[in-house]
């Protein structure tokens, strides 16, 4: 067996994005991931994705260039890239979060008030995902 790596990236979305939009995204993802065997997590706010997923590395990676190529999203980046023992979204196929109270909360802890993830240190927005997997919205 591949060993297991952590991707986080952060990414624009090419227009804004409503509720039917997210979860049209989740849904695919939702059903993609549980075959693969990945977890994570997706967080959008001001436009911005952020994204972890967890896996065996080959299988993540080619997810991350199909996902990549996906015109729902632009100037993808990618924030940190590590091999893992243990996944850390291990519930979530892919949990979700957005701009709640909680969410602002932990922005304002990282001295931002509006979400810019090009301004975060990879330790910052792999923190953010953790904490926000255990505040999601229920989409
Ligand atoms: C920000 C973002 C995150 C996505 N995350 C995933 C994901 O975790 N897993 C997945 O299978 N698809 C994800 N997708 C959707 C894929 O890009 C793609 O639409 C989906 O896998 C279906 O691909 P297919 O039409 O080639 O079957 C994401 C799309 C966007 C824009």
């Amino acid at each position: 067996m591949e060993r297991k790596i952590r991707l986080v990236y952060f990414s624009q979305a090419t227009r804004d994005m409503n509720l039917s939009d997210l979860k049209d995204i989740l849904t695919a993802a939702r059903e993609n991931n549980r075959e693969k065997d990945i977890c994570g997590m997706l967080c959008y706010d001001n436009r911005y994705f952020v994204q972890a997923l967890e896996g065996e590395r080959g299988v993540v990676n080619d997810l991350f260039f199909h996902i990549a190529d996906d015109p729902r999203h632009t100037d993808v980046v990618i924030a940190s890239y590590e091999y893992i023992e243990n996944t850390t979204f291990t519930n979530w196929n892919m949990g979700y979060a957005s701009s709640t109270p909680v969410f602002v909360e932990l922005l304002a802890k990282l001295k931002q008030t509006t979400f810019e993830p090009a301004k975060l240190t990879p330790k910052q927005t792999y923190a953010l995902l953790r904490h926000l997997s255990a505040h999601q919205d229920d989409i």
